[in-house]
């Protein structure tokens, strides 16, 4: 069994297993021409509850051969030009290289004495990301496991600052089209049930600041705290961004800590065309980013960036065994002082390899491509009457669904839609995400493949209209 520890005596055997499944992936990609295979929960889970875990395959080659039927085979795949769906990214292959060494080096990122060189890559990366916010010199922050746990810890911070005497005052500002992780920090940090105010949007799916003017007005007079404003800078379903600069001031007219939820838009930190869109990014007092959706990078890569690095002593606990007090004084940089995590992957060596090898422009250039590529997607939609589309994109998603000429009742289209996002995905053909718009049932797609082209687009968009022609006239049957 020594044999398969990773060490000095292994070296050759290590590379030649990890070749071995770098072979297979290589070939699958290649040949992957959907993707999805459009394989069902009981067509697969069979295959995988017969495996006993307690009676190993041995052989690398036969794992290999194994893994293919319970997981290679049947992957979403999100390089496929035609995976339209979540906000997944194609990865580049410099940061897969990172993930490769992080992973064999498996360095852990919470003490300088269990990673050394990689805290000192992971704090170059955190300045530069700043840097490029313009959170300006007293700045810092720390990677964490993605977007949700960022926006936790900005709030985390928030209540903090927020010194109140009671939980129960505290409100939370956020657009009604926000993150569904500003309720759950809520909720984790003992906030009320009522702690989030949900401020409406306006026609392009942006916080209507005079709405946030008047419910911060009436948090006041009630005696509440606003404690944060929760400005998105790309939404999930629409890739709006709230206007960051009239918020800010705000923000700043009410006291309140003003946290960018910049996981899907931070692309545009590297972006050569698009920067000014998140102009006003540079007030925030926290901004949570995920390289893991807009920077090419794999699962997971995030950060939380705050203006004033003293906040960030509110998640610091000291443990003899791990990070004593005495360290800071001995300047011994443990980036766990920092963070919601303490054994944390160094998630960081893959922007690193990243920027490295691309530079910011390259990343920044692909992501212009999807946002380019999104006005595209809008035109034709937008030219379509089969379709009703519903933003105009300030990043890289579109929102629409199909209207048939024929069909007038609301309820009978948001089937069709249901049924043509079902259809879609079993036929493994495209995949695609829907979502609610008010009432009714929308189709999604968010596009952060350059590979994808307008012509993908307007082939899904007859799948789609194929479907659910074909819903439709089945349900006419029905009826008759
Ligand atoms: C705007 C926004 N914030 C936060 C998150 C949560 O990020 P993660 O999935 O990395 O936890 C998402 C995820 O889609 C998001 O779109």
């Amino acid at each position: 069994m020594r044999s398969h520890l990773l060490n000095d005596t292994t070296a050759e055997q290590y590379r030649r297993s990890v070749t071995e499944g770098i072979e297979r992936v290589a070939a699958k990609l290649a040949a992957t021409d959907r993707p999805f295979t459009g394989v069902t929960v009981d067509a697969l889970a069979p295959a995988i509850d017969a495996i006993d875990l307690d009676k190993p395959l041995r052989d690398t080659a036969a794992v290999l051969d194994e893994l293919e039927d319970v997981y290679l085979r049947d992957a979403i795949y999100f390089h496929h030009p035609r995976y339209l769906a979540h906000l997944n990214c194609p990865v580049v292959i410099p940061a897969v290289l990172g993930e490769a060494i992080l992973s064999a080096v498996n360095s852990s990122l919470d003490t300088w004495d269990q990673s050394a060189g990689g805290t000192l890559i992971e704090r170059k990366l955190i300045d530069w990301t700043t840097a490029r916010i313009g959170l300006g010199p007293a700045a810092d922050g720390v990677f964490t496991s993605g977007g949700t746990q960022s926006n936790l810890q900005a709030l985390l911070l928030a209540r903090e600052e927020s010194k109140t005497d009671s939980l129960a005052k505290l409100r939370i500002f956020a657009s009604e089209v926000s993150h569904f992780s500003v309720k759950k920090s809520a909720k984790l940090l003992g906030l009320g049930q009522d702690s989030v105010v949900s401020i409406p949007v306006d026609h392009d799916k942006r916080m209507q600041t005079v709405a946030l003017a008047h419910e911060l007005e009436r948090c006041k007079k009630d005696g509440l705290v606003p404690m944060a404003v929760v400005a998105t800078a790309g939404t999930t379903d629409f890739g709006s961004i709230d206007p960051l600069p009239e918020i800010a001031e705000l923000c700043e007219q009410f006291g309140a800590w003003m946290h960018v939820d910049a996981a899907y838009g931070c692309g545009l930190l590297a972006s050569l065309k698009y920067r000014h869109r998140i102009d006003g990014i540079e007030r925030a007092d926290s901004v949570t980013v995920d390289y893991h959706k807009s920077f090419f990078q794999p699962v997971s890569s995030s950060a939380v960036l705050v203006r004033d690095a003293s906040t960030l002593r509110h998640a610091t606990y000291h443990a003899e065994y791990l990070n004593p007090r005495r360290m800071v004084q001995e300047r011994i940089p443990n980036q766990v002082d920092k963070s919601l995590q303490t054994t944390r992957r160094f998630d960081a060596l893959k922007l690193w390899v990243t920027l490295r090898t691309m530079g910011a422009d390259g990343i920044g250039q692909l992501f212009d491509e999807v946002c380019d590529l999104a006005v595209e997607g809008w035109k034709l939609l937008a030219a379509d009457p089969r379709f009703d589309v519903v933003v105009e994109p300030a990043l890289s998603t579109l929102v629409f669904r199909y209207i048939p000429a024929a069909v007038t009742d609301p309820a009978e289209i948001d089937r069709a839609n249901l049924y043509a996002r079902k259809a879609l995905f079993a036929s493994g053909d495209a995949v695609v995400a829907g979502t609610k718009v008010g009432a009714r049932h929308y189709l999604k797609f968010t596009l952060l493949n350059p590979e994808t082209k307008a012509a993908d687009i307007a082939a899904v968009l007859d799948l789609i209209a194929g479907h659910a022609e074909q819903y439709l006239g089945e349900s006419l049957d029905r009826a008759s």
